[in-house]
């Protein structure tokens, strides 16, 4: 009599070819729309130029703004006192478009795109390889090469990491001057969610693999026999942070785009600012 025995290991082959039963599918989707709707706003929100600064709020895209065009102020761009070099200079390409944003956004960007957690969300949901856990990938039985060849590019993400940092510290104090009107403390909407949007960008930075590493995972040893050492406690910090690296991905992403969106509808007088300044 014919035994049959339980097949152990292997995989189904093919695109999304899977044994799984459970919606895996889901996530990737959910990814893919929601970063293509990112790309998309943050492409069309950097080369406005305009409708970017509502006193005293400037949007994260646009900061810091290192050159304005003159005019800027009086279509919702940053007064020239703001620009740190001053006017937008002749010698930039022309192809450029007037948008203090496209000179800046390379970093951030450059920081989101080579983060481990954002590398696992798009290589699933962009590049299909693979969509999920066992199911089939779209290169088929194409070499496995991981993060070799063109994909080198990915270590640079520890010397993004710097730019990033000071981007924090360029948001605070944004976040900060968001409290001041002409120089009279006040509070305002959009105040908080400058204040929001620093805090979970923070949150998401401080969580970075590549930080978390400088500021002690490089180390064998940071307790110093025992004792509770300022590394070993911001060591841990990082460590929490990093656990919920993914969320603060998440939220920082959602945030730096409403915030964007908050203040270029103030700017473009769409909706009201409510605040302790009066108008
Ligand atoms: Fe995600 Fe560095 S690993 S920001």
């Amino acid at each position: 009599m014919a035994t049959h025995l339980p097949v152990l290991g292997g995989h189904a082959e093919g695109f999304t070819a899977t044994a799984r039963t459970d919606a895996w599918w889901q996530g990737p989707l959910i990814t893919f729309v929601v970063f293509s709707t990112f790309v998309v706003y943050t492409t069309w929100a950097a080369l406005q130029g305009d409708h970017y600064y509502a006193n005293p709020y400037l949007s994260p895209f646009y900061s810091p703004v290192l050159f304005a065009e003159p005019n800027a102020l009086l279509h919702g761009g940053a007064a020239p006192h703001m620009a740190w070099f001053g006017d937008w200079p002749s010698w930039m390409p022309h192809f450029l478009p007037l948008s203090p944003a496209v000179l800046i956004l390379i970093f951030p960007g450059a920081f989101r795109f080579t983060c481990y957690y954002y590398r696992k969300a798009y290589y699933r949901s962009f590049a299909g390889s693979p969509p999920g856990c066992a199911v089939g990938p779209l290169a088929g039985r194409r070499k496995y090469r991981g993060e070799t060849a063109l994909l080198l590019f990915q270590n640079l993400h520890r010397y993004a990491m710097y730019f990033a940092l000071l981007f924090v510290f360029i948001l605070m104090r944004d976040a900060f001057e968001g409290f001041f009107r002409f120089g009279r403390p006040g509070i305002g909407v959009g105040s908080i969610v400058l204040t929001v949007n620093v805090v979970l960008i923070a949150c998401y930075t401080f969580g970075c693999h590549s930080f978390r590493h400088l500021i002690g995972g490089r180390k064998d040893c940071m307790s110093d026999c025992g004792k509770n050492t300022v590394a070993l406690g911001s060591f841990r910090q990082a460590t929490w942070f990093n656990a919920r690296h993914m969320l603060f991905a998440w939220l920082s992403l959602f945030s730096v785009m409403l915030t964007d969106l908050y203040v270029r509808l103030v700017s473009m007088g769409v909706i009201h600012d409510f605040n302790t300044w009066g108008k």
